[in-house]
């Protein structure tokens, strides 16, 4: 496998996917969100001769590096939305697979690429979305939405408290400029209307906003449920599934999901979190919690 060097992006738990994929050699496993790739490569190097990795990624960009990365290798990258688990098996003929793993959120090379928009200091326009193809960006939802369902989403999706103030000023701004927002100067507005608490806050008061109004334009909570009700069907009996998350919306849902799923044993009672070490090396270990379950 070349070397990446352009990555940025740490993969999170990396032993511990690893351990509680109990993978089997030649097995057949899907990443659902390959990223930079490192989970799908220390899934490979611990599968050894004969196994395969099907790694899936909305974003195109992802997939091309990923796709010369990766050529001549087990991992197998595919453009495609995990969502639609079941319809990208069926393309590759694939009954059932011995694991899958999904690691939620966006990748560190997503957010420091200026031109999307991910991060609070970026100067292209806010676009959040994944696959860029698809949907609209941001700033376009920003345009038509009305104050009410603004003030909800940042809510819902953000637990913002200053929800209320933050969608008021995005419809006053509106109104007056007529500019599709620049994500700088978004972040900016959103600050102006959250009251930091004196002394170093702990994170930027934008973060919150940022967070709601990516899920909400890529349906990540959507893309979730949905894998949760038709993935376990395709593992096989003993294949597990393990999946790592960075916020409590999404914990809750993967924590009920594979409770309540009557051909899923739930493997870890309690989240595994990241050790010491890993969290002072990788920030983005800090809100990682880890639930596995596997099919009966
Ligand atoms: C945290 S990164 C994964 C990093 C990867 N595990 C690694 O070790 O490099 C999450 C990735 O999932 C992708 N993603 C998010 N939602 C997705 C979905 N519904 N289907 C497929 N990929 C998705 C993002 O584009 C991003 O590249």
């Amino acid at each position: 496998m070349s070397e990446q060097p352009s990555s940025l992006h740490i993969s999170v738990m990396p032993d511990e996917v690893v351990e509680y994929l109990a993978l089997k050699p030649g097995g057949v496993y899907i990443d659902g969100t390959l990223g930079a790739g490192g989970h799908s490569e220390r899934i490979a190097i611990s599968l050894g001769e004969g196994g395969s990795v099907i790694s899936l990624d909305r974003d195109a960009g992802a997939v091309r590096k990923a796709k010369e990365r990766f050529q001549g290798t087990c991992v197998k990258p595919y453009q495609a939305n995990y969502r639609d688990i079941l319809t990208v098996l069926e393309q590759l003929n694939i009954e059932t697979v011995d694991g899958m793993l999904l690691d939620l959120g966006l990748s560190s090379d997503q957010l420091a690429d200026r031109e999307r928009g991910f991060s609070f200091d970026a100067d292209g326009l806010l676009d959040l979305r994944f696959d860029t193809t698809e949907g609209r960006p941001a700033w376009q939802w920003l345009e038509f939405l009305s104050e009410e369902r603004i003030a909800q989403v940042i809510f819902e999706y953000g637990e913002e408290r200053y929800s209320r103030r933050i969608a008021r000023a995005i419809v006053k701004t509106r109104k007056k400029n007529q500019k599709p927002y620049v994500a700088a100067e978004f972040a900016n507005l959103v600050r102006e209307c959250v009251p930091q608490p004196p002394g170093k806050a702990r994170i930027d008061a934008a973060t919150r906003t940022f967070q709601a109004l990516r899920i909400f334009v890529n349906d990540e909570l959507g893309a979730l449920g949905e894998f949760l009700k038709s993935a376990p069907e395709k593992l096989k009996p003993n294949g597990r599934l393990v999946i790592l998350s960075f916020h409590s919306l999404e914990d809750r849902i993967v924590k009920n999901a594979m409770r309540e799923c009557e051909i899923l044993n739930v493997v870890t009672k309690k989240p595994i979190e990241s050790s010491e070490e890993e969290m002072e090396r990788n920030p983005r270990a800090r809100s990682a919690k880890l639930r596995c379950a596997e099919r009966k």
